[in-house]
């Protein structure tokens, strides 16, 4: 397979094309690598390769004449890859697409980057090697020299070698030991010095899936997963269940704006009151608060929960009764918040949510207040919630589609997304 690198610092791969299993595929060339300097392209006195950006501002950009020039006399350039932190993520699936390639093209850039034009004159596809940015494009340009060349056959000696790996069936890999068996008092798994093959393999499994699970729960919505391994993935929930059960919600009936933007009440819905409990239990949080001061809406609350918990609904659907049960519904968010400090003992943080504006919060900051403490977090019906309770809270979260036209969702939609953001895989 052919690699050409476009670098103005050719001498930065001499030492990494040498070592090890790459270099050994260099030397059986299994691997060609060609370095192109534009520099060589220039026609300049002084073959410069970087000018002042239009617009002006700090640094240089890379200018296009000397790089088209060393771009066309590639024959053939093959895919073309130019490394840059705003591209596609490169990860493994990319990498097996361009291992069935022969030939590629991988251009780095420097200082502020390349002339955007270069963009409009080849087919040149954008790929970060992750959230930073790095001095050039040539540490990004060996991340995909490596981890293609890693998928050729015969390049890591064993055929069955990078199977196992992370990302490769979509899960991180299993933890590996080697000698001494003990090692600063700390042991090798028992289980690894039996000899039992398949106890091994099953071992191995359960701990690629729970490594991912801590790690990077959200590879195991693309991973291939047998039933058997999902049975496994809900007996191994612990950590993520703890973090759950610090998580409340709240949905405040008053004090709540009305479309005059005057404070008021709104009455419970039977659709809020199941499907908000509906995600609460999904999710694991540690419960749902209705707040309402008002007697009669109370009173039809609790009727409603009893039909599910005690009543008729029980038996016929013990699922509905097992979501509603985490519903407690009181006067007003005082209460929910006092009833959370008897719980965890100490006073959650109160994350409002709102529609409107951008909020303080991001949903990261929301997940990771949770290791910690409890979080309540509260939504309001009619047109959001009142000032005063916006004022009890310790910041509002962005809203959900804020940068489009429309964002009126339900709040039990709302709800649904933003506990997904807050707890989901996807964080
Ligand atoms: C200093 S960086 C330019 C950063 C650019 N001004 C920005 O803020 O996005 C110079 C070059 O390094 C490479 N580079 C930097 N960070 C990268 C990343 N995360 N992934 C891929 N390439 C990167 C690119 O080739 C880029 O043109």
């Amino acid at each position: 397979m052919q690699f050409n690198i476009v670098t103005l610092f050719p001498e930065f791969f001499s030492s990494a094309l040498q070592c090890g299993l790459l270099g050994k595929a260099l030397d059986q060339e299994m691997v060609r690598v060609r370095l192109i300097n534009p520099r060589d392209y220039a026609t300049d006195r002084h073959r410069s390769v970087d000018d002042r950006p239009y617009g002006g501002g700090p640094g240089m950009v890379m200018t296009l004449p000397p790089l088209t020039a060393a771009l066309r006399s590639l024959e053939p350039a093959g895919r073309m890859l130019m490394l840059c932190p705003k591209g596609r993520s490169l990860d493994h699936d990319l990498a097996s697409s361009l291992a069935q390639e022969q030939t590629i093209t991988l251009i780095c850039g420097r200082y502020e980057g390349i002339d955007a034009r270069l963009e409009q004159l080849f087919p040149v596809e954008k790929v970060s090697v992750g959230n930073v940015v790095l001095n050039g494009g040539e540490t990004p340009a060996l991340h995909v020299l490596e981890a293609v060349s890693r998928l050729l056959p015969g390049f890591m000696g064993h055929g069955e070698s990078f199977e196992e790996e992370s990302f490769v069936q979509g899960v991180l890999e299993y933890p590996h030991y080697s000698r001494p068996e003990v090692f600063e008092g700390q042991e090798v798994p028992e289980i690894l010095l039996s000899g039992d093959h398949a106890r091994i393999a099953a071992w191995r499994r359960e701990m690629a899936l729970l490594t991912t699970l801590e790690h990077r729960p959200d590879l195991l919505a693309g991973a291939t997963l047998a039933p058997k391994d999902a049975k496994l993935l809900r007996s191994m929930n612990n950590q993520r269940r703890r973090i759950a059960k610090n998580c409340y919600i709240a949905l405040v009936h008053a004090p709540v704006l009305n479309k005059f933007g005057q404070c008021g009440t709104v009455s419970l819905t039977n659709l809020d009151i199941h499907d908000i409990a509906r995600v609460s239990r999904t999710y694991g949080m540690g419960g749902y608060y209705i707040c309402t001061p008002l007697q009669d809406q109370q009173r039809l609350g609790t009727r409603l929960l009893g039909h599910w918990l005690s009543g008729p609904g029980q038996s016929a659907n013990p699922d509905r009764g097992s979501a509603l049960s985490l519903v407690r519904i009181v006067d007003n968010l005082e209460q929910a918040v006092e009833d959370i400090a008897r719980q965890c003992g100490k006073s959650p943080t109160l994350v409002a949510t709102s529609a409107q504006g951008l909020g303080e919060l991001t949903f990261p900051q929301v997940r990771r207040l949770l290791d910690d403490e409890p979080v309540l977090l509260v939504l309001g019906t009619g047109y959001g919630l009142a000032p005063e309770v916006l004022n009890m809270c310790s910041g509002a979260l962005r809203p959900i589609r804020y940068f489009s036209d429309y964002n009126h969702l339900s709040v039990r939609a709302a709800a649904a997304i933003i506990v997904d953001r807050v707890l989901g895989d996807d964080g």
